[in-house]
């Protein structure tokens, strides 16, 4: 009957924040399948109506009309049931296996919305009290690991208690309607498939650029950095999107063995590339929203001596017969000059030019991600306002997804939550491609360690270092807003 949604970490800033506020959106829109329980877990000592009330109260810093009504909120809580756990009591794993047996629900769904620490020991606990069985499905939150021995010991924790298939690593970027999208256009339509390789691209950048900086999670964001937070996982997902090879269907396995072998033809680091092909930035003291913002030493939680990146640009290559020798740029930082993330796809320049033009730039194709959602072709046409003499002008053809199919579209944890519950594995990550993620980005984290200097500086407000943008020009590029 229906299922039971076990959330660990109910009181977290991830369930106040996403969860709670995706799940009552695929509540209101009728989503849900019928005869659902959402079983809330926490260590506080709260029943289901104070629980309840918590979540009410919450929902009033989301946007106005994502909010409940009265009558919308009390239906939603009937589904909201709280349990108080301590994870690291094997006793209280039986009161939920109790609970869980109340109702016998044909899909169980565990949410691990908890401190990473705590994965491998609710894993092994579940699995004590017979939770394990094939009706029960396992969410991870990032970070799964620190680097590729951390990850590694955590899938193999979960290996020995679960099969892959019950296993549902996110990264929330892939159920970005956006995102989701990037497949729908290679795939879905014949036209960008001959253009889609070395001959006809000059490069392809991907940027993913935040204006907030590390806000209230100094403490946590010093021991990571941008590389672990968003390199080994969003951006990377990003570029096996846009450069992997057609699937063969749809499905998870297909869909995922595709971007395996992107990730494992991702040129391995030398010497000389990790020195010349990385920069790693911190944002100093600048502007934010036209108001000065501190540097990132002077953040909360962050050790003032702390040489933590909150930017990363690098250069690679996948090294396959589409691709060999096409830069790909990821570039992504925090305290950016605005919250931007976009895949622009740089055409190489006409072979014998007959126009007189002045343009550096050439065809490109920009995927605006977020905040805008979008697609714009840029092109030359004739400048029909030259009297002097016939010239060229750039000129763009602009689709907009926000307006073509409304902006309340689905949203990225609701996306994500509706998959899990049905079972759809196509917008997580497997063990194995995370696991070569990590492995790529391992020897760029050694090298820093042993490097002596630290990060490149770069104000807050601006597009990061100077370095970032001599790395590019090395290669004869700039980055999309230098053009
Ligand atoms: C998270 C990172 O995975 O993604 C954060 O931990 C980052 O540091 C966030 O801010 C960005 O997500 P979005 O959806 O706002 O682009």
């Amino acid at each position: 009957m229906g299922f039971d949604l076990v959330l660990f970490g109910a009181t977290g800033d991830l369930a106040w924040r996403k969860l709670m506020p995706a799940l009552f959106q695929a509540f209101r829109h009728g989503s849900l399948p019928e005869g659902g329980r959402i079983l809330c877990v926490g260590r506080d000592d709260l029943g289901d109506e104070r629980y309840r009330a918590l979540i009410h109260s919450r929902f009033e810093n989301v946007e106005l009309s994502k909010r409940p009504s009265a009558e919308e909120f009390a239906r939603f809580a009937s589904l909201l049931h709280y349990l108080r756990m301590d994870l690291s009591r094997p006793a209280d794993y039986q009161r939920l296996a109790d609970a869980l047996a109340e109702r016998d629900a044909a899909t169980v769904v565990m949410y691990l919305a908890t401190a990473p620490s705590l994965f491998t020991t609710v894993c092994e606990q579940i699995a004590a009290v017979g939770l394990n069985g094939p009706r029960t499905r396992v969410v991870l939150e990032k970070p799964l690991g620190h680097d590729l021995a951390s990850n590694q010991a955590i899938n193999a924790a979960l290996r020995s208690v679960l099969r892959e298939e019950q296993v549902f690593r996110i990264d929330h970027y892939l159920g970005k309607p956006s995102v989701q999208n990037l497949l729908a256009l290679r795939f879905g339509n014949a036209l960008f498939e001959p253009l889609w390789r070395r001959e006809t691209i000059a490069n392809i950048q991907i940027t993913i650029a935040e204006e907030l900086g590390v806000e209230s999670r100094g403490a946590f964001y010093d021991q990571t950095g941008a590389l672990r937070d968003m390199v080994q996982n969003h951006a990377l997902q990003l570029l096996c999107a846009i450069g992997m090879e057609p699937p063969i269907n749809a499905g998870s396995q297909a869909i995922r063995d595709e971007k395996l072998k992107v990730l494992q033809s991702l040129k391995p680091w030398t010497a000389e590339t990790l020195g010349q092909h990385v920069v790693r930035g911190q944002y100093r003291a600048g502007t934010a929203q036209g108001q000065p913002a501190p540097g990132y030493l002077q953040e909360k939680g962050v050790d003032p001596g702390s040489r933590t990146e909150t930017f990363v640009a690098l250069r690679t290559e996948i090294c396959n017969w589409r691709w060999a020798g096409v830069p790909f740029y990821i570039r992504t930082g925090k305290r950016l000059a605005g919250r931007d993330a976009r895949i622009v796809v740089n055409f190489r320049p006409v072979p014998h030019p007959i126009f007189r033009c002045a343009l550096s730039d050439a065809n490109r194709l920009v995927i605006n991600l977020q905040p805008k959602d979008g697609l714009e072709l840029h092109l030359l046409a004739q400048d029909a306002a030259q009297r002097a003499e016939p010239a060229l002008a750039p000129a763009h053809l602009n689709l907009d997804f926000d307006q073509r199919f409304g902006a309340q579209r689905v949203g990225a944890y609701e996306r994500l939550l509706l998959d899990v519950i049905a079972g759809r594995l196509n917008l997580f990550v497997r063990s194995d491609e995370q696991e070569q993620a990590w492995r790529w980005v391992e020897p760029i984290l050694q090298h820093w360690r042993s490097e002596s200097r630290g990060p490149h500086g770069y104000a807050a407000g601006s597009w990061g270092p100077a370095a970032a943008s001599a790395l590019i020009a090395r290669d004869g590029f700039c980055w999309s807003e230098e053009v």
